[in-house]
Formats: C-alpha cells, sequence, structure tokens
C-alpha cells in the first residue's frame, strides 16, 4: 500500500479473537462494515443483533444503556447527549399515539418548565401545571385534562420536595397516561420509579451517576413498549451521546453507590448543623420529620438514604448577601450543576431557576434568600467549617 491509503487503512478493522476487554474501550467509529452486505441488511432490519451507524448505536454506548437500565429495573435505555435532551426524547416519546396533553409538577427544574412552555407548547402540547405534593390537585388535573403523558421529579428542585410517586403512577395508569419521572436527584440507590409504575426515568448523567463534574449526558430508561418508538425518534433526532462521554459516564457510575451513600451520610449531617445556624432561617432537607412530604419518604426512600441535597434560607439574606457569602467559600465550589464529588453551592434565582419570573418563582416558593447545596464526598467536618465562615461572612455584611 502506498503511504495514503496505509495512512487511512493500516492498524484499522482487526477481527476480535478470544479476548475481551476487561472494561468497556471507547468506540468511536461512526460506521461498520460485515464479511458479506448481506448482514449489514439484516442488521439494518434488526434481523441480526450488531453496529450500524453511530448515530442508531455504539458498543460503548450499548454498555451504558444496559448499565443504567439494570440500575433502574428497566428493559432497555437510550443514552442521550444531555439531560434535558433525555427528556425531550422521553415526553416526546410518551406523547406519541397518545393525547398531546401534559400534566406537570409546578415545582421542576428550571429548564424543564422552560422546555414545557417554550417547545411543547408552542408544538401544539397543551401542558398544564399542579402541586404534585397535594395528591387531590393531581387527581383532579389528570381527570380535568385527561393527559397523554404526565412529568414530575423525584425529589422536587430545589425545595426537595417528594411528590407521591407510586399514587401519582396508579392514577397515571389509570388515565391511560406514560408517567416521565426525573430522578436525577434521588438515583436508583434511593428510589426506582419504573418499580413503583412510572413508564419512563429520565436522568440527567452529567450529575450524581457520571459524578467527576466531567460529563455533560442523559439517559432514558424504559420498558420494552416504549424502547422502540424511542430509538426510533433518537434515530431521527440524533440526541446521541457521544462515546468519549459515555465511556466517562460509565467509568463515573462503577463509584456511584459509595459516593451517594457518603454524600447522604455528609448532607445529613450539615441538614442538622444548618438548622441550629443563627445565620439560616429555614433549612429544606427530606430527612426531618417535621418535612411536608415526611409520609411518602417513609414509603419511597431507601431506609436511611435521603439524597445529597440541602437547601436553606440566609436570614436576612438579599442577592447581595448570598453573592457575598459564596465569594467567601474557600473549598466548596460555587457554581452550577450538583451530584459531583466535591461540594457546590447554587443560588437558585440566579441559575437553575433565572429564567422563572420573581412572580413565579415567589409563588412557588423559591425566595431571593434561598441557596441549594449539592454535598461532595469531602470530609464532613472541612464542609461545615467552610460553610461556618461563608455564613459568617454574609453575618457581618448584614451587621
Ligand atoms: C433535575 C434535573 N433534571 C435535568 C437536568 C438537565 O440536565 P443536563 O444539564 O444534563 O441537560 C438538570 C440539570 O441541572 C436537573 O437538575
Amino acid at each position: 500500500m502506498k503511504v495514503h491509503s496505509a495512512a487511512v487503512h493500516s492498524g484499522d478493522r482487526k477481527r476480535t479473537g478470544g479476548w475481551v476487554p476487561v472494561t468497556t474501550p471507547i468506540s468511536t467509529a461512526t460506521s461498520y462494515f460485515y464479511n458479506d452486505i448481506d448482514d449489514l441488511d439484516r442488521v439494518f432490519d434488526k434481523n441480526m443483533p450488531g453496529q450500524s451507524y453511530a448515530r442508531y448505536s455504539n458498543p460503548t454506548n450499548d454498555a451504558l444503556e444496559e448499565l443504567v437500565s439494570e440500575l433502574e429495573h428497566g428493559e432497555g435505555a437510550l443514552a442521550c447527549s444531555s439531560g434535558m435532551a433525555a427528556l425531550h426524547m422521553a415526553i416526546e416519546t410518551a406523547l406519541l399515539d397518545r393525547r398531546r396533553v401534559v400534566v406537570a409538577a409546578n415545582l421542576l427544574y428550571g429548564a424543564t418548565l422552560n422546555m414545557l412552555v417554550k417547545v411543547f407548547e408552542p408544538a401544539g402540547v397543551e401542558v398544564v401545571f399542579a402541586d404534585f405534593t397535594d395528591e387531590s390537585a393531581v387527581r383532579r388535573a389528570v381527570a380535568e385534562h385527561r393527559p397523554g403523558a404526565i412529568v414530575m421529579e423525584t425529589i422536587a428542585n430545589p425545595l426537595l420536595r417528594v411528590p407521591p410517586v407510586d399514587r401519582i403512577a396508579d392514577m397515571a395508569k389509570d388515565a391511560g397516561a406514560a408517567l416521565v419521572v426525573d430522578n436525577t436527584f434521588a438515583t436508583p440507590l434511593i428510589m426506582r420509579p419504573l418499580e413503583l409504575g412510572a413508564s419512563i426515568v429520565v436522568h440527567s448523567l452529567t450529575k450524581y451517576l457520571s459524578g467527576h463534574g466531567d460529563v455533560l449526558g442523559g439517559i432514558v430508561v424504559t420498558d420494552q413498549t416504549h424502547l422502540d418508538p424511542l430509538r426510533s425518534l433518537s434515530r431521527m433526532l440524533g440526541f446521541t451521546l457521544g462515546p468519549f462521554e459515555a465511556y466517562l459516564a460509565m467509568r463515573g457510575i462503577k463509584t456511584f453507590p459509595l459516593r451517594m451513600e457518603r454524600q447522604c451520610a455528609n448532607s445529613c449531617h450539615i441538614a442538622q448543623w444548618l438548622s441550629s445556624h443563627p445565620a439560616v432561617d429555614h433549612v429544606y432537607f427530606p430527612a426531618d420529620c417535621s418535612h411536608p412530604d415526611a409520609e411518602n419518604i417513609k414509603r419511597l426512600f431507601a431506609p436511611g438514604l435521603f439524597g445529597g441535597m440541602v437547601s436553606f434560607e440566609l436570614k436576612d439574606g438579599d442577592r447581595d448577601r448570598i453573592f457575598r457569602m459564596m465569594n467567601a467559600l474557600k473549598m466548596i465550589v460555587p457554581a452550577t450543576s450538583l451530584g459531583d464529588v466535591h461540594s457546590m453551592m447554587l443560588y437558585p434565582a440566579m441559575s437553575s431557576h433565572r429564567e422563572l419570573a420573581p412572580k413565579h418563582r415567589a409563588r412557588l416558593g423559591i425566595q431571593d434568600n434561598l441557596v441549594r447545596l449539592s454535598i461532595g464526598i469531602e470530609a464532613v467536618e472541612d464542609i461545615i467549617a467552610d460553610l461556618d465562615q461563608a455564613l459568617g461572612h454574609a453575618a457581618s455584611a448584614a451587621s
């Protein structure tokens, strides 16, 4: 072969021998060939297992999908380029062959609320919001609007409310609607919504599952009925996760249960510590007996695990004081996102719920003095020491 041909062909497309790599490699090939072109035809026809084109499937993504499907007790999964892409795919799939009406929780990640209002509504979907922590309000909305899809989060962002997903799943079933559940905050260690009757579970892989702040990705996990239409839609829309990200996500997931257990333990300590701090007005954490959804938490959460998120309101806190406190942080990272190994502090009014009008935020109970913490795996004493000194800054600014 001449150098121009060798540069293109040599070393590639080796037949695999009898060996198996111990961990899943990154497969970057965008297309595949077979000994006989008939075989490729069979793969396209789904009459033979195999790969054909990277937008359809990829061996690295296949492995990740199998892994997350197993964690969520699903029948299959689809890895997407972000959590929002996964949510979009999930809702579109839920609405296929169903009434184009969505009943959604009013407490959702800001971008999810926006997507429903600014993408689905203009595309002709009727979107109705209800307070999902009020069972009778959901029941009324479902009876009145007869949705094709119901959309909610297991632990709602950022006030950490826990709706009765099992009862809402029953309502969805009775109404013939598909229940789409974003399980990013709870993770399958705390709750598995498919087992409770949900049709489709979504994760932002960017958060707890990957856990190291270096992957943007999402995944949809579902049953056999929804899997085929989900995959067909994905072939057309191409919101596919790249194989490098799939590899990183898989690598991250190997330690996800250990990280999550530690994050849950740390957050219990921190919530308790914050609740007796003089600069703190109110702590939102799902472990408190006084939590308004305590009954749901007891019934739905794995024992002793309450998640790694703690929100709190700063006494006399306004945007300036909160910014001063965040600027004073020495170890906790004042940045957007959650679920990483490092602790993070976020100001919902500026970040996750920035796009909502202040009045809308206030109606949802998201005050301008609310701060959200994602607790990491550091030594809890160090997290508390950093919070203490930063809260001291906020208080001295106030006096
Ligand atoms: C609960 C929840 N769902 C979905 C998303 C969207 O995920 P991504 O940023 O990976 O698109 C986020 C992002 O913060 C989130 O918090």
